[in-house]
């Protein structure tokens, strides 16, 4: 028996990164995943993938910040599977490093729609499905800078922190619906994500890597797999009795 036999997740932002080893993970487990994100050609390529390994999943585009297209993927989820048991809400996406005052507002309220309105869409439209069909489990991708936050990504930062106090709030507005809400607090990985933030090419340099490895007491970036087995571990049964948690997968960056 695996953690999500007859579960049915869905994932945003599961093109790349953490939403993909997310996506894969969950299906190895068992699950049937919706595979969601705004790049048509990186979420079917993952659908591709997860069946190529023999599981089930399907593809669906979606723009976080449109409350009509988040309708939609839940729509699309409950056609094509039947119910929606986990959530995880994971796209999300940095301002280029700069000194607050330095920022337009576009770049401020570009943040704002996808990382918090995002979450708030998503769960928007999928919990009164969850509650509907008895209960369900929503992971939301915050970041460790929503706890301890580092110069040059402030409204970033502040974003995420938004998203750690929604999830906190909601696991208690849903917990008697049988619902559980937690998120994880991710420390840097050399996703595509950099390529956003840090204004990298491809991926992070050797001195870019270095100097985020100084402030991790693991000694490594983090890898998308450790986000995934967080998020498992929080949307599955094992963590029946944890809810309005921020798991810190941070190798111990915010100590
Ligand atoms: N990489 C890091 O260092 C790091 C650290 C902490 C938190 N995070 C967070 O983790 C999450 C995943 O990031 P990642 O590192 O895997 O980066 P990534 O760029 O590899 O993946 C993000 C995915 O989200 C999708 N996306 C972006 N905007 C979207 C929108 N409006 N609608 C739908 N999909 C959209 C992208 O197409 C992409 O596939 C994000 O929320 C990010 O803020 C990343």
């Amino acid at each position: 028996m695996n953690r999500f036999d007859d579960k049915v997740v869905l994932v945003t932002g599961a093109g790349s990164g953490f939403g993909r080893a997310i996506a894969m993970r969950m299906s190895s487990e068992g699950a049937q995943v919706m595979v969601a994100d705004l790049a048509r050609e990186n979420g079917e390529s993952v659908v591709e993938e997860i069946t190529n390994a023999g599981g089930n999943a399907a593809f669906q585009t979606v723009d976080v910040s449109r409350a009509d297209q988040v309708e939609k993927m839940v729509e699309a989820c409950i056609e094509t599977y039947g119910r929606l048991d986990v959530l995880v809400n994971n796209a999300g996406y940095s301002h280029q490093a700069a000194a607050m005052w330095k920022l337009t507002e576009e770049q401020f309220v570009g943040v704002f729609e996808v990382n918090v309105k995002g979450v708030f869409l998503g769960c928007k439209y999928a919990i009164p499905k969850m509650i509907d069909q008895g209960g369900g489990a929503i992971v939301n991708t915050a970041s460790i800078a929503a706890v301890s936050p580092r110069p040059g990504l402030t409204p970033y930062n502040a974003s995420k922190g938004a998203v750690l106090t929604m999830t906190r709030g909601l696991a208690l507005e849903t917990a008697r619906h049988n619902i559980r809400v937690n998120c994880v607090n991710p420390v840097a990985s050399d996703t595509d994500f950099m390529k956003g933030a840090m204004g990298v090419q491809d991926r992070l340099s050797e001195d870019q890597v270095e100097t985020f490895i100084k402030t991790i007491p693991r000694g490594r970036l983090l890898e998308p797999d450790d986000v995934a087995a967080a998020v498992c571990f929080l949307a599955s049964d094992d963590a029946d009795m944890i809810t309005g948690t921020a798991l810190n997968v941070d190798g111990g960056r915010s100590v």
